[in-house]
């Protein structure tokens, strides 16, 4: 195959003015509980938006709901120009193939290829005759340019489980490139690596969200690493938006408002 096969890995235009998410007044309930209440939330192509708040404040639901995962009980989700709260199956499935997703435990298939794992990413838009047929020469080639974006291509014939967790981590960040994501979602993914590990982990989304054009929104626990690796921090506080502000703005006790419910969540959070 020559160069020129190759698609061209996606670059969203850039758009300063609608954002690529928007929530309004947004309120999930589980049963008669409340888990999120009258939030707003605007996601620009670009940058970065550190998710926060204590143990059960709402942010994995928050990240649910932007998929169609969480029972949405009143206000508006619009994602990539959907309007999640109303979409059938067949949109669902489209949405779900434009939000690319990284979990905290990497989710990555352990027996296999980091190459295959990373295919796997591209099998969202790919259809039957693709996992009937294999993958293409130009699927195995763009999968080559993504690993060698998130610096591994050297591991791609590797099984996964073989891989250290940071660099398991990148694997899946691959994975979702695959995608070509209009949109990021980081659930946690740097809560099972060490802080070095953690913070190349976090330069690299952030570095994707810069070069692709796309919102990544990255779920951490950490105030000091959020506020070192984010463009603009976003935070709950028992469902509630407590703060939305640029980064350059804050600092560590400017957080902490957000832990006050818990006895151990300032400590941790600062450590
Ligand atoms: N499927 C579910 N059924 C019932 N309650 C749920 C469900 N998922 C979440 N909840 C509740 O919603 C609240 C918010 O949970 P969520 O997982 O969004 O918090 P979180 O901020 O991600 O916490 P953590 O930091 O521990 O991951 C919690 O009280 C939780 O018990
Ligand atoms: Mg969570």
């Amino acid at each position: 195959m020559t160069a020129a096969t190759v698609p061209a890995p996606v670059r969203n235009p850039v758009d300063h003015t609608s954002p690529v998410v928007t929530v309004r007044n947004l309120r999930v309930d589980y049963g008669t509980h409340t888990v999120l209440d009258g939030v707003d939330l605007d996601l620009h192509a670009g940058e970065t938006v550190a998710l926060l708040g204590a143990s059960g404040s709402g942010k994995s639901t928050l990240m649910k709901s932007l998929t169609g995962f969480a029972p949405v009980a009143g206000g508006s989700v619009r994602v990539v120009g959907h309007d999640v709260t109303a979409l059938r199956n067949r949109e669902q499935r489209r949405l779900r193939a434009e939000v690319g997703q990284v979990f905290q435990q990497f989710n990555l298939i352990p027996r296999l290829s980091v190459l295959t794992n990373v295919l796997a990413g591209g099998l969202h838009s790919a259809g039957p005759i693709n996992l009937i047929g294999g993958f293409t020469g130009e699927q195995r080639t763009l999968a080559m340019h993504y690993l060698d974006r998130v610096g591994i291509a050297h591991k791609a014939k590797d099984q996964a489980r073989s891989l250290s967790g940071g660099q398991q981590q990148r694997v899946a960040i691959a994975r979702a490139l695959m995608q070509q994501p209009r949109i990021v979602l980081a659930d946690e993914p740097v809560a099972s690596l060490d802080p070095k590990l953690a913070d190349s982990v976090l330069e690299l989304l952030r570095g994707i969200a810069a070069e692709y054009r796309i919102p990544v929104l990255v779920s951490l626990h950490v105030l000091p690493v959020a506020l070192r690796h984010s463009d603009r921090i976003v935070g709950l506080r028992q469902g509630r938006m407590l703060i939305s502000a640029p980064t350059s703005g804050l600092d560590a006790e400017a957080l902490l408002p957000l832990y006050e419910d818990e006895e151990h969540g300032r400590d941790d959070a600062l450590a």
